[in-house]
């Protein structure tokens, strides 16, 4: 096993370091291991200051790095219902939510910084004057370092100090100086919650800003006592910290019915062998999980593609150009009709039922057919003709040219034109350059975006499309 030697280190790494590792409770060496291990667990670099921004919500719940995740501060009162907030940060992780905690003096009267601490795989913190995190200021960071402060159970005491602006312990200094989001779920007897002083401070800290979730009615702890002042459930803390982290995401596609092709198709010359082209359907793909991300209700009609179906859309696979045709006259109607696939222009007529042979006369003549034209095709129908039809025009040579002929002669809405000269790597690349065609009054609008990801690409196009959408309905 190789040893490092930390001198050799740059002041600044070294400086950073000993920060984190203060910071964590840990030595430096054990710091470096806790790196160590955690850039073998998760090969994406971890960065050395955590993003401030939040995580767009992920469909892939897998294991990532800690510093990607939403982090929560969660501060735990001295009430009965402390023993809940254990179950909390099991629920909050499970969300794939960080979680570190803080116990007030009360807190551990009812349950343990080590409880704490082994749940949430941090360290607890406790003390206001505690020299290994507290020679950087630690009831600052611990109120700026997360995405949201939970405090679960918020205790009549804990909202007093706040509503006050106390700030003589760990817990309340915190909260005085947090720049983050603060939710507090109260847990008290119902006399305590419909106390006046209580009363008056609920309302000051509502109007300071201070979200809150319950408490809710029903049994106390206290023999024979019931009425407003139960904490919340753990998981509905949970889900309404998520929430605050992962907002929901507007869906101004909501109640729209989006068709989509993508790839290519494959055409067969006989039962194994076929003409094809190098279209990914990444394009595609990304526009089909945009729209439905933007609440459209999306159908992806794909040729042969090595991609998983985007979640919640509903994905028919074909083989060949007629297939995709089918598929799509079968999905409408549609309020909008995304063209992306790169359809076969031709298909051969004379195919082979058999697999065809080698033979002393050479190679067979394959025949080629026009292929329907399935952007034309939907475009010039009178009924069921989709409001937005959008064509994409892949060209190596005179693109824009190319694409305007292309718009005139299809009858589409709008079209998207992109090169995929072999020297650009469109053709089953990640990143795209497009020019987006539309009609002003007579006129061919060209609006070219600058080079983005397919992805940045589907998520502007739907932008507009919603914008459009907007404006007509
Ligand atoms: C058994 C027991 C249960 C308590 N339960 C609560 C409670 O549910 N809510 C509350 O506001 N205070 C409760 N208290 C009172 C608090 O523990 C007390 O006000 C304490 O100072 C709160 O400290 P903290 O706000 O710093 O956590 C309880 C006290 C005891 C002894």
């Amino acid at each position: 096993m190789a040893s490092l030697t930390i001198r050799k280190l740059d002041d600044a790494i070294r400086d950073e370091l000993r920060l984190r590792a203060a910071r964590n409770g840990r030595s430096v060496e054990d710091e470096v291991r806790v790196i160590l291990r955690e850039a073998a667990h998760y090969p994406s670099p971890i960065p050395a200051t955590p993003p401030a921004v939040l995580q767009a919500p992920s469909a892939d719940r897998g294991p990532r790095a800690i510093h990607s995740l939403p982090r929560v501060t969660l501060i735990i009162g001295g009430g009965i219902a402390a023993y809940k907030a254990l179950d909390l940060i099991r629920r909050l992780k499970e969300r794939q939510i960080h979680v570190r905690c803080v116990l007030t003096r009360a807190a551990q009267q009812f349950v343990t910084p080590l409880s704490a601490s082994a749940l949430s795989n941090e360290r607890a913190y406790t003390d206001l004057f505690d020299a290994a995190s507290e020679f950087d200021a630690g009831h600052i960071r611990l109120g700026r370092d997360c995405d949201l402060i939970v405090v679960a159970p918020a205790t009549a005491d804990l909202m007093a100090k706040m509503a006050q602006g106390h700030a003589d312990d760990l817990a309340s200094a915190i909260l005085l100086a947090a720049n983050r989001p603060i939710l507090l779920a109260p847990a008290m007897n119902p006399l305590m919650w419909n106390n006046a002083a209580t009363r008056r401070n609920v309302a000051q800290l509502e109007r300071d800003g201070i979200a809150m979730i319950g408490p809710n009615a029903g049994e106390m702890a206290e023999a024979n006592e019931a009425g407003v002042g139960r904490m919340a459930e753990p998981t509905e803390i949970a889900a309404a910290a998520e929430k605050f982290l992962r907002p929901p995401q507007p869906r101004p596609l909501a109640g729209k019915r989006v068709l989509i092709t993508a790839g290519p198709t494959h055409e067969p010359i006989d039962p194994v062998r076929y003409i094809a082209n190098r279209s990914s359907g990444k394009q595609g793909f990304a526009i089909a999980a945009a729209a439905q991300a933007a609440g459209a209700d999306v159908i992806l009609v794909s040729g042969p593609v090595d991609l998983d179906d985007p979640a919640g859309v509903t994905v028919k696979h074909v083989e060949s150009a007629r297939d995709m045709l089918a598929q799509v006259e079968a999905s409408l109607p549609v309020d909008i009709a995304i063209f992306a696939a790169a359809v076969a222009d031709w298909r051969v007529d004379n195919a082979g039922e058999q697999k065809l042979k080698k033979t002393s006369a050479g190679m067979p003549p394959l025949q080629l057919v026009e292929n329907p034209d399935i952007l034309a095709t939907i475009s010039k129908l009178r009924e069921k003709r989709p409001p937005l039809v959008i064509g994409f025009a892949a060209e190596t040579e005179h693109l824009i040219d190319n694409a305007k002929a292309k718009f005139a002669r299809k009858g589409c809405d709008w079209i998207v034109a992109n090169d995929v000269s072999p020297a650009t790597g469109v053709m089953g690349g990640d990143r795209n350059t497009v020019h987006l065609l539309t009609r002003d009054g007579g006129e061919i609008a060209v609006d070219s975006w600058p080079v983005m990801s397919k992805e940045q690409v589907a998520t502007e196009l739907v932008a507009r499309i919603a914008r459009t959408v907007e404006k007509t309905s």
